[in-house]
């Protein structure tokens, strides 16, 4: 008895030293960008006075400043997130939602013209709207990532008790033998130069089983990729 214990404490120590060693990885790749450039920038100033900075290379500094901030930022709202899933406090909080009107307010607020919605959806659904949210947005920043200049079509409908959400872009797609592999933590597909992390589909898909829901991809190399979402409308009712 003593034994399993043990073992399960080496175990849980093992992962977290883990988690720590990936998680510092991570953080350290955009926070060395974010220290050269303001170091290069320092240098210039004392060198040659803050006024020889032209307000062109001021507002690409900052622009480009700003970019590694959210990154930096939203990599540490996804760490927090891996380690509530860790510790199993990734708890939601679901509320009774109308999601015709909840899809039209995300469609507003997301302005892009490559995405074409189609909305079917006018129903009461009891979710974590903010949990469910991320997912959408993690499966869209995605496709604008992966797939770069594809159009991207969302398709949100009802059949029997689940709604079918599903972000279908035409980009490179994804190969068969890696399907599963990309939901695991930090597993990142075959592209070299992606600047991702490899947490987003990990983070999605425990978003969506809390929802006791599933995610599946239907893609393959050359012919883009289509993520679909199968939810329970409510949740509290499986
Ligand atoms: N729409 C897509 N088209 C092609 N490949 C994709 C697409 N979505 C995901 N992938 C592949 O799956 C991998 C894992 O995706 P995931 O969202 O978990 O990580 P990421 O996008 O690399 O980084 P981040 O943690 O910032 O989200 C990606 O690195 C990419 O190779
Ligand atoms: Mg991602």
């Amino acid at each position: 008895m003593k034994r399993t214990s043990e073992k399960k404490l080496h175990k849980e120590l093992a992962m977290k030293n883990e988690f720590i060693c990936v998680a510092s990885h991570e953080l350290k790749t955009p926070l060395t960008a974010l220290m050269l450039q303001v170091e290069m920038a320092k240098k210039f100033m004392d060198a040659h006075g803050i006024e020889a900075i032209s307000p062109k290379k001021m507002q690409t500094l900052i622009n480009r400043t700003h970019q590694d901030v959210l990154r930096l930022s939203r990599l540490v709202d996804d760490m927090m997130d891996i380690s509530r899933i860790h510790s199993g406090k990734f708890s939601m909080n679901y509320e009774f939602f109308n999601l015709e009107d909840y899809m039209e307010e995300l469609k507003n607020r997301i302005t892009s013209d490559k995405i074409r919605w189609t909305v079917n959806a006018p129903i009461l659904v009891k979710w974590d709207r903010f949990r469910i949210e991320q997912v959408i947005v993690n499966l869209i920043s995605n496709a604008e990532r992966h797939a770069k200049n594809s159009d991207i079509d969302i398709n949100v409908g009802i059949g029997g008790a689940h709604v079918y959400i599903s972000v279908q872009d035409y980009g490179p797609g994804i190969s068969p033998e890696i399907h599963e592999k990309i939901f695991e933590r930090f597993k990142r597909g075959e592209e070299k130069n992606s600047e991702g992390f490899g947490i987003g589909l990990y983070i999605c898909n425990e978003i969506v089983k809390h929802h006791m829901g599933k995610i599946s991809i239907e893609s393959h190399p050359g012919v883009g990729a289509n993520f679909m979402l199968q939810i329970p409308i409510s949740t509290t009712l499986q």
